[in-house]
């Protein structure tokens, strides 16, 4: 006789997934290349292959048409290699769009060029007075906003984003350089409220932060090193599908074990820049 036991992952205590709409905003890497190092993983000295960023992108984009999401466009601008990864662009919720201002002058010129798009598009546009890198570093899960500091975007931004927002606001500290924004050290998957649901690495954050983690979401999926090393936790959720690395096969299993489905997309060209799915994607909340 066998005994089955029934895991937390399994237990039918476990929430129901279901997918809403999603309206993101997202930028062809036309003009993707590497050719300063601001993060661990660019490397001048590597080449790129900006047809083949172009490929991959497409495939992301693509599946996201497929899933049913808006997806709206920014042109490229020559000369802003980093373009692509339109999560830093801004933070955008409850129309109110606050503009990012960027750490390093590489990437400076972003932060107008796509505050000049959500007005063209009809958001309320805040103009950035500190230091911040958009949805790279501020997730939005229930009601409440978790904020990473540590490599790019200044803790007081977390205090404008409060008073703009007038949202709780989590600051966490980053303290690993290859996680260098929150949204390479934390996913969230499930963002309705009652239900919050996140992954994150652990070692991507100061001992501080991971108690308030462990705290605040006892049931989050921990992601392994080998994982998040191909940006795995860099993913996209609309609550039910989640657009993931292909590379991060054991994430994937976990988040199949939490009753989500999982979609691989390969993004190498652009890991070369530091990014991956989420990265390459900013969510619109009107
Ligand atoms: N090369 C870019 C940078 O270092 C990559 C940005 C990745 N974006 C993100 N949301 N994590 O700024």
């Amino acid at each position: 006789m066998s005994t089955v036991i029934e895991t937390d992952e399994q237990s039918g205590t476990r929430p129901e997934r279901r997918a809403t709409g999603r309206s993101v905003l997202m930028c062809r890497p036309e003009h993707f290349t590497v050719v300063y190092r601001i993060n661990p993983w660019m490397n001048p000295a590597e080449p790129t292959d900006t047809s083949l960023a172009l490929q991959q992108w497409q495939a992301l984009h693509d599946t996201y048409v497929a899933l049913g999401y808006e997806v709206h466009l920014i042109d490229p601008i020559e000369g802003l290699p980093d373009m692509v990864y339109a999560a830093n662009g801004g933070f955008v919720i409850d129309n109110i769009a606050y503009g990012a201002k960027f750490t390093h002058a590489e990437r400076q010129p972003e932060g107008p060029a796509y505050m000049d798009w959500f007005r063209a598009a009809g958001f309320d546009v805040r103009e950035p007075e500190e230091v911040n890198e958009g949805e790279g570093d501020f997730l939005l899960v229930g009601e409440t906003i978790l904020a990473g500091t540590g490599f790019r975007s200044d803790s007081v931004s977390h205090q404008e984003l409060g008073r703009i927002y007038e949202r709780d606001v989590v600051t966490l500290r980053l303290i690993d350089p290859n996680f260098y924004h929150l949204d390479t050290g934390v996913a969230v998957l499930d963002t309705t409220p009652g239900q919050e649901h996140i992954a994150y690495l652990p070692s991507a954050f100061d001992a501080a932060s991971v108690a308030v983690l462990q705290a605040r979401f006892p049931d989050a999926i921990i992601v392994n090193e080998t994982d998040a090393a191909v940006l795995g936790l860099n993913s996209f959720s609309d609550g039910y599908n989640v657009i993931i690395a292909s590379r991060a096969t054991d994430f994937e299993r976990q988040l199949r074990a939490h009753g989500y489905h999982p979609i691989g997309v390969d993004l190498s060209e652009l890991l070369l820049g530091g990014g991956g799915v989420k990265c390459c994607t900013l969510e619109l909340r009107r």
